[in-house]
């Protein structure tokens, strides 16, 4: 008897609404028809949430794999990202969004990173993170985001931001790279403190899931009767994030939103894996500098 069963968790934001905790990622699903793909497939295999963003180019096709799913757009949490380059006009990019997306509204509106770019690449240092966040907090107002939050900012980014007095609105979530080998402890605990929830990304390690090489995962796979990949999706959700594994191959689209529950034992050993392989980031972009020094 498989202890696998398909995730139907959802978590309240501090906005209010609900999201299920596993959400397809959409990241590099950018071959012609394979975001639309693999969210129709997706949709109506159960998945009830679908990450995409600006930068992705697949806002268009995520929109048509809705449409073709035939789940009620009421049903679906929707999240797309800002990109750097249109810090300073976040209301035209989510229109922009909404249109490819062929959407009304998303149920989220993040900014993907904390550093505002200008068109030509460079870092726009006149310009303030912290305003981009107060423009959308307007989007909610004009209804077309029903949640706001952030993505890839810091602890020292967040009390920024939380201390500015014009910022009336928590985020929802951080969206941030997490998995066994970068658990981000400090940061996870102050999120839980002020009520934003830890969105994981790359949860298998990203592009060609490199997490799947520890001898661990394999082993508690085995064990389990399970995937890799299920084992730290499960894991991830065990500690209380929301997690956005990508693939868009069908199988494993289907495989990764069935979760099972590790004992103790295993989630620890799965926990302080860190300890002996050291902390892995795997995406660690470079704009005047890297992000994540
Ligand atoms: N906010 C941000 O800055 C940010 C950054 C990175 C990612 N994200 C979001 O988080 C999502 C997930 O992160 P990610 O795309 O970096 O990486 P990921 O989900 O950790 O891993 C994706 C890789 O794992 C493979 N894979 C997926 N399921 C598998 C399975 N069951 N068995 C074997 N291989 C499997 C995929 O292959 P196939 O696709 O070929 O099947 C792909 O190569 C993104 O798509 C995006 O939505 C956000």
């Amino acid at each position: 008897m498989s202890i696998l069963s398909k995730s139907t968790k959802t978590i309240k934001l501090n906005s209010g609404y609900s999201i299920p905790v596993i959400g397809l990622g959409t990241w590099q699903a950018t071959e012609k028809g394979a975001a639309a793909n693999a969210v129709k497939v997706a949709l109506q295999n159960g998945y009830r949430h679908i990450d995409t963003a600006a930068i992705y180019g697949n806002e268009e096709e995520v929109g048509q794999g809705i449409k073709e799913s035939g789940i009620p757009r009421s049903e679906i949490f929707v999240t797309t990202k800002l990109w750097n380059k249109d810090q300073r006009t976040a209301e035209d990019a989510l229109t922009t969004s909404l249109k490819k997306l062929g959407l009304d509204y998303v149920d989220l509106y993040l900014i993907h990173w904390p550093i505002p770019l200008k068109q030509d690449g460079s870092v726009d240092t006149e310009w303030d993170v912290n305003s981009t966040y107060k423009s959308l907090q307007k989007l909610v107002a004009a209804g077309k985001t029903k949640s706001i939050g952030v993505s890839n900012f810091n602890k020292q980014q967040l009390e920024r931001l939380l201390a500015d007095p014009e910022v009336t609105i928590t985020p929802a979530v951080n969206q941030i790279e997490g998995h066994p080998l970068l658990p981000q402890p400090e940061l996870f605990d102050y999120l839980t403190k002020n009520g934003i929830h830890a969105e994981y990304y790359s949860p298998l390690g990203s592009t060609g899931a490199p997490l799947f090489k520890y001898e661990l995962v394999t082993s508690l796979a085995k064990k389990y009767n399970a995937e890799p990949a299920q084992i730290l999706i499960s894991w991830a959700v065990q500690k209380g994030a929301i997690v956005l594994p990508k693939s868009v191959t069908s199988s494993r689209v289907i495989d990764n939103l069935s979760t099972l529950t590790l004992s103790d034992e295993d989630f620890k050993a799965l926990s302080t894996l860190v300890d002996n392989e050291g902390v892995v980031r795997n995406v660690n972009p470079n704009w005047g500098g890297p992000v994540f020094p």
